[in-house]
């Protein structure tokens, strides 16, 4: 199935296929924190991402959002339209945690009402930075009317998110996202969603490290890392039967 290898990152592969408006995503278990300076495996998180992302897709898909997402052709492999990617990444925030409360001096777990969309500049050698609307004008990097879209799509993705994780007693905090265009230069979200790209507290415990479900266990060494993983799966997959 997979044809030549296009692209390797941190936490994935892309293949090409033998039609060019499809590649193959190959998701690893391979993990970095701050810029690739951490480097580490989390066992089995290739699986459970692939399988995470694919219903979250789908789930998306289903409420109208368009995404790369095809078809999961494995356990760590999907097929996806082939876009070019904007150099953005979106995050959205609905609680304070991360970088924004080492950057602003927000107090961890400040809700944040309405929730903030910030876009960053995708490149490791910049340390991906945070963008202004001025930057980004500048830096042609997408156009205003792209930027506007989006924040749409950003905003309706959180909405949705939200309210799924919510029903699995998963509050997400904070997540990235990437986008591309597809030939017809519609904006496709692409990349993943899984607990690399999210941050999850589980509602169960108001513990600051035992509700940690994400990748922050791997980036502060909370231990337990793989069983956060697989947890969020079996509450995404539970909550995926209910409807
Ligand atoms: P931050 O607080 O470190 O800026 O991260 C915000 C969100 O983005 C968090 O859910 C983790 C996610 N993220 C990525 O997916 N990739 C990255 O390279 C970084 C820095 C953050």
């Amino acid at each position: 199935m997979a044809g030549k290898k296009l692209y390797e990152g941190k936490a994935k592969i892309i293949y090409t296929t033998d039609d060019p408006a499809v590649l193959l995503t190959y998701f690893k278990d391979d993990a970095t924190a701050f810029n690739a300076q951490k480097r580490g495996q989390i066992v089995d998180k290739g699986k459970i991402n692939c399988a995470i992302s694919t219903y979250l897709f789908q789930r998306l898909e289903a409420a109208g959002v368009p995404t790369h997402w095809l078809e999961t052709t494995g356990e760590r492999e999907m097929r996806v339209k082939a876009l070019t990617i904007i150099p953005l990444e979106v995050v959205v925030r609905n609680v304070a945690a991360g970088s924004l409360c080492r950057q602003t001096g927000l107090p961890l777990g400040q809700i944040l009402n309405p929730p903030l969309v910030e876009f960053y500049y995708k490149d490791d050698n910049l340390g991906d930075p945070l963008l202004t609307p001025d930057r980004m004008r500048v830096m042609q990097v997408a156009t205003e009317e792209q930027i506007a879209e989006l924040r749409r799509q950003a905003e309706r993705i959180n909405q949705i998110l939200t309210e799924f994780f919510a029903s699995c007693a998963i509050t997400l905090v904070d997540f990235k996202l990437e986008f591309g265009l597809d030939r017809q230069q519609n904006v496709l979200l692409g990349d993943e969603i899984s607990p690399d790209t999210c941050r999850l507290w589980d509602q169960a415990t108001e513990d600051e490290t035992q509700r940690v479900m994400d990748k922050d266990r791997f980036r502060q060494d909370l231990g337990q890392v793989e069983q956060a993983y697989q947890r969020v799966l079996e509450r995404v997959m539970a909550q995926s039967h209910q409807r």
